[in-house]
This record gives structure tokens, C-alpha cells and sequence, in this order.
């Protein structure tokens, strides 16, 4: 065991500061990675604010952060695909049981026992897992990935939880060439659901709050954008969606979106809000439309979604900030000011 400087939340209302964590040495099969770059998820606000506190209680102190690049340091006896030296990326799972159905399929983030990034019990040291606000981590190979080359590594850290999570369901829904798509919510999420879906060949709406991020949502590869705090705008495209993936973090309204979408249409949720959101029955009958939900992505498909990012030149819209503007990124998100995530440079924390 040695230790690490990480950033660190005490409890549900302080701000996250410097400290330092244990790391474990690496095992037989362990990769262990200086950490580069790593994401700002609104996932980690909602952790380290204790708000999903019913399905997930956070344990403090808590060090957020699932999207991870970083070079390989040093590899266990039993590692085959890292060297030192090496590009890596890890996302939202360290960890699963490896055996069950779920694991089988390559679908490891429907693993009743996945071990996430940070907040789940820690096998191997006790506590929780201690995620990438920190300079290294130690993970076990078959949860590493591999970075392509070509893309810029403040950019890439972000596809780790905010690509896989929008590229998942666009493929388990078949969204193709010809097909309509909403994107509801321009965040961290969105955006890259714009990205994908525009690389698919679809035609894609973005329906946001923000007016002004109309010309980017063009820029990023929407057909049309609009403002949706005018109904009248939104009802135009009544009945006429195949597809739409809400990735929404706050209470919003989600009928208005259900209604938009054609017979048999599909609405996925991967926004996450703290509270219920009211489901209106007859707008899911009229039309035999369907409402799911999505988490992230398995690693076969994370990798296939990293290949794809590659080949395409597809990297997350990043403003790369220190660790020490971490706090004050988080009050920004809730804003919904930034275009379009966060990635923390960790060669600050080497001065923190
Ligand atoms: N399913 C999964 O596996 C998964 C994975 C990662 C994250 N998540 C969840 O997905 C959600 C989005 O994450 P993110 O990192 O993309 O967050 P984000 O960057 O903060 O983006 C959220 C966007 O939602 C819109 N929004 C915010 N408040 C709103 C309100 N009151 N009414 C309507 N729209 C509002 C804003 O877009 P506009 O300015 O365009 O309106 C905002 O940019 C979070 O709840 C997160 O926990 C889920
Ligand atoms: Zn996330
Ligand atoms: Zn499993």
C-alpha cells in the first residue's frame, strides 16, 4: 500500500480539498496509472452531495471522478495488453463478479455485484473505492481500456462516462441514417449524444433551456435546436420522434418529451435527478411508445465506443481546468455553465 494526493469531500456540505488516500500495490493482474486527465461527471456533484442518498448512500470522505486517462506506470506479472509507458483509461466500473449472465454478455454495469469507481466497497483495502480526482490508480486489467492514439487526452477522459452512456443506448435503439433523434438536455451527456448521433447519420433536434447554446448545438451536429421553454416551438415536432435520450440532471417535465415521439418510439433516460419524475399514462399509450432507462456501457462496448471516437476523431468539448477550481466548477455545472465538461488537468496536483 502506498499513498496518493487525491481531492477529497468530508461530508455532504464541505467543499472538496486536498489529501491523501491509500492505493494498493499492484496485484498479479493490476494496472497501476498516473492519472492525466480526469472528467467532471454531474454524477460526482450528485455523489459528493450525498443526493442519491436512498439507492446509494455516499460514504465520506468521497473522491469523485469516472472518467480517467492516464499512462500506464506499472503492471502486475500476470498483465498482458499494458506496458508501462502505455495510454489507459478507466471508467465508472473497476470491478464485477466476472460470472454472472450480466458479466457474460459484456453488459458488467448490470453486475449486481460491479464494483464502481468510487463509493463501493473496496475489496482490497476496506472502505470505499477513491476515484480519479487523485494522481494514480491501481485497477484490475479487464477494466482498463485503451486510449487511441490520435485523440487529444483532456478530450478523451469525458468519452469515459459521457460518451459510453450516450453511445450505449443509441446502439442498443438502432439509431441510424434516416432516423429522427432528440437530445434533450445540452450538458456533458448531450453534447456527446449530439456527436454520436450526427456520426450515425441521424437527423438530430436539441431541445434546451440555454438559448445560448443554439450556435453550438449546430456547431456540435444538430439539424435544429430549440429553445424549450417555448411549448410552442416543442409541440411542432409532436408525434414525430423515433428516438430521444434525455439526459437531464434536475426535475424537469418529461411528458412534453414522450409526446413528441412517433408510434413505437423509444424516450431513454440517462439523466439522473435526485427525485421521481411524473410519467403521464397516456402519453406512453397513444402510439405504443416506450420510456427506459440506460447505464453507462459494458467494457466490449466502452472499447468499441473508444475505437469509434478514434476513427471519427470524436473527443468531448473540454474546458480544462486545475484541481483547485474544482469547487468552483461544481457551482458552474448547476448552472449549466459550461461548454461542455470540465476535465481536470492532475499535473496540478502536484502543487496542491
Ligand atoms: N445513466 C448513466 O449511466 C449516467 C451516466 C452519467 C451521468 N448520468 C446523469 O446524467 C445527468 C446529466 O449529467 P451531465 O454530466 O451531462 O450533467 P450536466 O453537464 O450538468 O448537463 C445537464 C444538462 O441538463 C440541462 N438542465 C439542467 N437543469 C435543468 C432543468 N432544471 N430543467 C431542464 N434542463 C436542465 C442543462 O442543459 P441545457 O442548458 O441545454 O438545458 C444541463 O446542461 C446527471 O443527472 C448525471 O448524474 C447518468
Ligand atoms: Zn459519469
Ligand atoms: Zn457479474
Amino acid at each position: 500500500m502506498y499513498n496518493a494526493k487525491a481531492y477529497s469531500a468530508a461530508s455532504a456540505t464541505a467543499p472538496l480539498a486536498s489529501t491523501t488516500i491509500p492505493r494498493r500495490d499492484p496485484t498479479e493482474r493490476d494496472v497501476q496509472i498516473e492519472i492525466l486527465f480526469c472528467g467532471i461527471c454531474h454524477s460526482d456533484l450528485h455523489t459528493v452531495r450525498n443526493e442519491w442518498s436512498a439507492l446509494m448512500p455516499t460514504v465520506y470522505p468521497c473522491v469523485p471522478g469516472h472518467e480517467i486517462v492516464g499512462r500506464v506506470t506499472k503492471v502486475g506479472p500476470a498483465v498482458t495488453k499494458f506496458k508501462p509507458g502505455d495510454l489507459a483509461a478507466v471508467g465508472c466500473m473497476v470491478d464485477s463478479d466476472r460470472t454472472c449472465p450480466e458479466c457474460k454478455a459484456g453488459l458488467e454495469q448490470y453486475c449486481p455485484n460491479m464494483v464502481l469507481t468510487y463509493n463501493s466497497p473496496d475489496k482490497h483495502l476496506g472502505g470505499v473505492t477513491y476515484g480519479g480526482y487523485s494522481g494514480c490508480i491501481v485497477v484490475t486489467e479487464p477494466f482498463v481500456l485503451r486510449v487511441p492514439p490520435n485523440l487529444n487526452l483532456a478530450g478523451a477522459a469525458p468519452l469515459l462516462c459521457a460518451g459510453i452512456t450516450t453511445y450505449s443506448p443509441m446502439r442498443h435503439w438502432g439509431v441510424t441514417k434516416g432516423k429522427k433523434v432528440g437530445v434533450v438536455g445540452l450538458g456533458g451527456l448531450g453534447h456527446m449524444a449530439v456527436k454520436f448521433a450526427h456520426a450515425l447519420g441521424a437527423h438530430v433536434v436539441v431541445f434546451t433551456t440555454s438559448p445560448s447554446k443554439k450556435e453550438d448545438a449546430q456547431r456540435l451536429g444538430a439539424d435544429e435546436v430549440v429553445v424549450s421553454r417555448n411549448a410552442n416551438e416543442v409541440q411542432k415536432h409532436a408525434g414525430s420522434f423515433d428516438f430521444i435520450l434525455d439526459a437531464v440532471s434536475a426535475d424537469h417535465d418529461i411528458n412534453a418529451y414522450i409526446n413528441l415521439l412517433r408510434r413505437d418510439g423509444n424516450l431513454t433516460l440517462v439523466g439522473a435527478p435526485a427525485k421521481p419524475l411524473a410519467v403521464a399514462a397516456f402519453a406512453l399509450l397513444f402510439r405504443r411508445r416506450s420510456l427506459s432507462g440506460s447505464l453507462i456501457g459494458g467494457i466490449p462496448e466502452t472499447q468499441e465506443m473508444l475505437d469509434f471516437c478514434g476513427a471519427h476523431n470524436i473527443t468531448c468539448d473540454v474546458e480544462v481546468i486545475p484541481i483547485q477550481k474544482v469547487n468552483e466548477a461544481y457551482e458552474r455545472l448547476l448552472k449549466s455553465d459550461v461548454k461542455y465538461r470540465f476535465s481536470i488537468d492532475l499535473a496540478s496536483l502536484k502543487s496542491a
